[in-house]
C-alpha cells in the first residue's frame, strides 16, 4: 500500500528551500501587494496574515473555481482580501468582516495605498454581523479567518443562510468553503508530546487574549467534523500551512 504520509523533506531546512523554490515557480503576486505584506511584517501581530506562499496557492484556488465574488471572516490588515480582490478582477467584488475598528481602517488604507477599489470591510463581531448579511448576489467563495471559536457557528450560519432553492442566500450552489488554520500547527489531529508544538499552545494562549482560547482546538475539531459529515458538503482537508479546510457546496 503506498503511505499517505510521506516523509516530504528530511528537515526544515530543506523544507523551507523546497518551499521557496515552490514559491519563486508559481504566479507571482503584484508587486503593491507583494510591499504591503513586507509593510504589515514591520508591525504588531504580524504572525496573524496569510504568508505570500499561502497567497499564492488561495489566489489559484478562486480561479480555478472563476470566484467572482470573495466574503472574507476576518480581515485584520486586509492582505488576504487584496489577494482575493487580484483573483476576481476588477468586475468582481471583495467583502470582509472585522470585529476591531483599527484592523478594519488599516485595510481601508491599505486598499488605497495598493490601489484596491473592489473591496469592503463591514465592522462588528462577524458572528452577528455574518447573521445579518443579505447579498444580492450569492458570494463564489467565503473564507474563515476569524477566532477560531466561531468557526463552527460560522458554518452553521452558512449553511443555514444557504437554503437549496432560495432566491436569496449566502453562498451559491458550487460555492466553496475556505477555512484557515484548522490543524493549528498540527495539534488539532496530535496533541501527545509526540508533537512539540503541544508545549507551546498553553504560553501562547496566554498571550492571545480572545482571539485564542484553550477551547479553540476542540471548536476546530467541531468544526472539521461538521465539515467532512456534511451531506451537502464535499470536503477535502488540506494539511497545508496550518492546515485548510476546503468545502464545497453541492446543492
Ligand atoms: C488571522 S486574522 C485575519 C488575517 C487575514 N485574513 C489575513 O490573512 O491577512 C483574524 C482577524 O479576525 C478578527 N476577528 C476575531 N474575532 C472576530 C469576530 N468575532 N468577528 C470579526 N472579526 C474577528 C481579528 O480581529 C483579526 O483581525
Amino acid at each position: 500500500m503506498k503511505a499517505n504520509a510521506p516523509t516530504l523533506f528530511s528537515n526544515i531546512k530543506v523544507a523551507t528551500r523546497v518551499i521557496e523554490y515552490a514559491a519563486s515557480k508559481s504566479s507571482v503576486l503584484p508587486e503593491p501587494l507583494l510591499k504591503y505584506h513586507a509593510q504589515i511584517l514591520e508591525l504588531e501581530r504580524a504572525n496573524l496574515t496569510i504568508s505570500t506562499y499561502q497567497a499564492q496557492a488561495l489566489s489559484f484556488l478562486a480561479q480555478v473555481a472563476g470566484a467572482r465574488r470573495v466574503l472574507e471572516i476576518g480581515v485584520f490588515r486586509g492582505f488576504s482580501s487584496m489577494v482575493w480582490s487580484h483573483a476576481v478582477g476588477p468586475q468582481g467584488k471583495v467583502t470582509g468582516l472585522e470585529f476591531l475598528p483599527e484592523y478594519a481602517e488599516a485595510a481601508r488604507k491599505g486598499f488605497e495605498q495598493v490601489g484596491v477599489t473592489n473591496a469592503e470591510v463591514i465592522v462588528g463581531d462577524a458572528i452577528e454581523t455574518l447573521d445579518a448579511l443579505d447579498p444580492d448576489e450569492p458570494y463564489d467563495l467565503i473564507f474563515i479567518d476569524a477566532q477560531k471559536s466561531g468557526y463552527p457557528t460560522y458554518l452553521e450560519t452558512i449553511l443555514r443562510k444557504s437554503t437549496p432553492g432560495a432566491d436569496r442566500r449566502l453562498l451559491r450552489p458550487g460555492g466553496l468553503i475556505v477555512a484557515d488554520n484548522v490543524l493549528r500547527r498540527g495539534l488539532v489531529a496530535d496533541e501527545s508530546s509526540d508533537n512539540p508544538e503541544a508545549a507551546k499552545e498553553a504560553a501562547l494562549i496566554s498571550e492571545g487574549g480572545s482571539y485564542r482560547t484553550d477551547k479553540d482546538l476542540d471548536a476546530l475539531r467541531q468544526f472539521n467534523t461538521a465539515l467532512a459529515e456534511e451531506k451537502r458538503i464535499d470536503t477535502w482537508l488540506m494539511p497545508l500551512y496550518d492546515g485548510v479546510g476546503l468545502g464545497r457546496l453541492l446543492d
